[in-house]
């Protein structure tokens, strides 16, 4: 059974991929963009549970709800403070086109938040498990983050905040739905498995189109253009008489 914890040890799969996530970081440009999308998936995450506060008819939770989206609020602004730090140092030149987005993704998968409609059950469920997700990520990421000491501690400071989510969400699940709390987080967990795996399909259709398209364009392009080539040496250069046939007057439209 899940229970709060003071800290989040950081998933074997997100361990497996920290080499990937320092290449990732290390890139100064790299860092800038991703900070800057972390911060826009931070305060958009602040205003579904904001939006999640105003439907929720728990008192308790509402409350919560509202310091939580205050902490999301906050930490869009932290990463957009230090993305524009680095800009000022660094001004960036290009976007790489290489982000690593479904590798290092902006922390919660909050982005997937549908406030209207949800039990309070189900809304925890899907909050504690995003909260755990960003708590193993952000644990990775200020790991890697030796080269970058102001990014770190701000990684630091916001995983403090997304530790305290991860357990007020399972706390307060087990006290609304003490007897089924297990089930929704089940269920939960399933949609983002679901939700995880389309994400990557979506990655491997785009590589697997554009390797298609590359092929298309080296095979079946150059007969097209032979054959052109060809047509194109047997027509008769300059102008060409017209038959007497098609010469007559033009006295219709068409
Ligand atoms: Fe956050
Ligand atoms: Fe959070």
């Amino acid at each position: 059974m899940d229970s709060p914890r003071s800290h989040e040890r950081p998933t074997a799969f997100d361990r497996m991929l920290a080499p990937v996530h320092r290449w990732i970081w290390r890139n100064a440009e790299r860092r800038v963009q991703k900070l800057l999308r972390f911060g826009a998936t931070e305060t958009d995450g602040g205003r579904d549970i904001l939006r999640a506060a105003e439907v929720t008819s728990d008192p308790l939770l509402r409350r919560l709800y509202l310091e939580h989206a205050i902490d999301e609020f906050r930490h869009g602004v932290l990463f957009r403070r230090r993305a524009a730090a680095l800009l000022s140092v660094s001004p960036s030149r290009s976007n790489p086109s290489f982000q690593g987005d479904w590798l290092a993704p902006g922390g919660h998968g909050l982005d997937d938040l549908q406030a209207d409609g949800e039990s309070d059950d189900a809304m925890l469920a899907f909050l504690h498990l995003s909260e755990k997700a960003a708590a193993s990520r952000f644990t990775v990421y200020r790991d890697v983050m030796q080269h970058d000491p102001p990014t770190r501690a701000i990684f630091e400071e916001i995983l403090h905040d997304e530790t305290f989510h991860m357990n007020y969400t399972l706390t307060q699940l087990a006290r609304v739905a003490p007897r089924r709390h297990r089930r929704h987080l089940w269920r939960a967990r399933l949609s983002r498995l679901w939700k995880g795996y389309l994400r990557l399909a979506t990655a491997l259709a785009g590589i697997l189109g554009s390797i298609i398209l590359t092929i298309q364009y080296f095979i079946m392009l150059p007969p097209f253009a032979w054959l052109a080539k060809r047509a194109e040496r047997r027509e008769h250069a300059g102008w060409t008489p017209v038959s007497p046939e098609r010469n007559g007057s033009l006295d219709r439209q068409y």
